[in-house]
């Protein structure tokens, strides 16, 4: 067994999810198991540059983590022979710019979504990468996610008789940031800075529906910016410019089964009366299911309750008693880490691997156009991105 190595620069290791997700949780996790065992029987090791803005907090991430290589040097890490693979986790402004050097330089590219921050930078990325001859992918972590694969099990398995309608509830309360600190960067919600719930949500629900339903056909969006003033890390008062909720309808087409609604709130200023913070009813001919982040309810059709509508009397039933767990049937790693270890395959052994750019340029063309449906006050076609 011989250990191979791959050089991984790493940008925006300083963030919330290049920091835990992709740094702690996945890359330093799979040097913990010894490495990632490949199909020969060799073991990968990622070797990792962190690169960044600011040198004294890459310092200190690095002497956190018994890591030596680190630069504020972009362009120097990416000419070096020992990087293959360039990872994105910046803030969505400064993404599309560091993606086009990274392509430049011949790397592979893994990246957070959203790609770009409209359709056109997405899909020259894409297309640019194609041209490149390089392998690409994007993080799209919820289909990895527990409880959204055993959905993706019910829904495979033909559980669901004639999926009739899909509803999904994401969300939670963001301070504001005056008396008690907001638990989201202020960027989030300042239009300017490429914040907005719709472009940070709407590539996520992109993915969802079409990896496990069907192609997402039309979009039809309200935006709200609920909460219109908020307080930054320095505890400055800003304006909030970027939309906090949008309540999209979208439908899909399911091979064989015909159209399928989809609704999904996704909101920042709602307070949580559910199990999960994010929740996808799916309702069909023959039973039904409610998946969160980790679990999976559901009921079958044998197993419905009759209730009768009577707002003279007191519930009489225990409704949610009535739904049946969906066992784990495997272990389940973490999402970012499970996709990361795909990507890795992709890129060392041509394992095949389906979340590329493409699929992330799909996600920001449904952001883009679900602005455009608010705006406009109407349903929007989603027409084919030609590659
Ligand atoms: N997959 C997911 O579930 C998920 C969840 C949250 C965020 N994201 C995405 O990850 C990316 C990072 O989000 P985050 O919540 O970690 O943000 P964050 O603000 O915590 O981190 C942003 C990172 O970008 C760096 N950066 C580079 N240029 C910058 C600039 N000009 N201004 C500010 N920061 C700059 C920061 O130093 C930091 O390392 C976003 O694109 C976001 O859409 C994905």
């Amino acid at each position: 067994m011989a250990r191979k190595t791959i050089g991984i620069v790493l940008n925006g290791v300083t963030g919330r999810m290049g920091y835990r997700q992709h740094l702690v949780r996945s890359l330093l996790a799979i040097r913990e198991q010894g490495g990632l065992p490949l199909v020969n029987g060799d073991r990968l090791w990622p070797e990792l540059v962190l690169v960044g803005r600011s040198e004294t907090k890459l310092r200190e991430i690095a002497d956190r983590h018994g890591l030596t290589d680190w630069t504020t040097d972009l362009t120097a890490a990416l000419a070096r022979p020992d990087v293959e693979i360039y990872f994105d986790a910046q803030v969505t402004a400064q993404r599309e710019k560091a993606l086009r050097l990274a392509i430049e330089a011949g790397k592979a590219i893994y990246t957070e979504k959203p790609t770009a921050e409209d359709l056109a930078g997405a899909v020259d990325l894409a297309r640019l990468a194609d041209a490149a001859g390089i392998k690409h992918g994007v993080v799209q972590d919820k289909l990895f996610l527990p409880g959204l694969r055993k959905l993706d099990r019910l829904v495979k398995g033909g559980f669901f008789g004639q999926i009739l309608s899909i509803r999904g509830e994401f969300g939670y309360w963001v301070f504001e940031g005056d008396w008690q600190a907001a638990q989201r960067p202020s960027w989030n919600y300042r239009a300017a800075d490429g914040g907005g719930i719709t472009v940070d949500m709407f590539p996520h629900w992109h993915y969802v529906l079409e990896q496990i339903f069907g192609r997402v056909t039309s979009v039809n969006a309200h935006l709200s910016t609920h909460i219109d003033r908020r307080w930054d890390e320095a505890g400055e008062a800003y304006d909030a410019t970027a939309d906090d909720a949008a309540y999209g309808i979208f439908e899909i087409d399911r091979p064989g089964q015909g159209k399928v609604v989809a609704q999904i709130n996704s909101s920042w200023a709602v307070r949580v009366y559910r199990d999960e913070l994010v929740e996808f009813q799916v309702d069909g001919t023959e039973g039904s299911a409610v998946a969160g982040l980790r679990n999976c309810r559901i009921q079958h059709r044998s197993t419905t309750p009759k209730p009768v509508w009577n707002p003279d009397l007191p519930a009489t039933e225990d409704f949610r008693s009535q739904w049946q767990v969906v066992p784990d049937n495997e272990e389940f790693d973490n999402g970012f880490k499970a996709q990361w270890e795909l990507f890795l395959r992709h890129v060392v052994e041509d394992a095949p691997y389906t979340w590329d750019l493409w699929a992330g340029a799909r996600g920001v063309q449904l952001a883009e156009l679900g602005i455009q449906s608010a705006r406009e006050g109407r349903r929007v076609e989603i027409p084919e991105l030609e590659s």
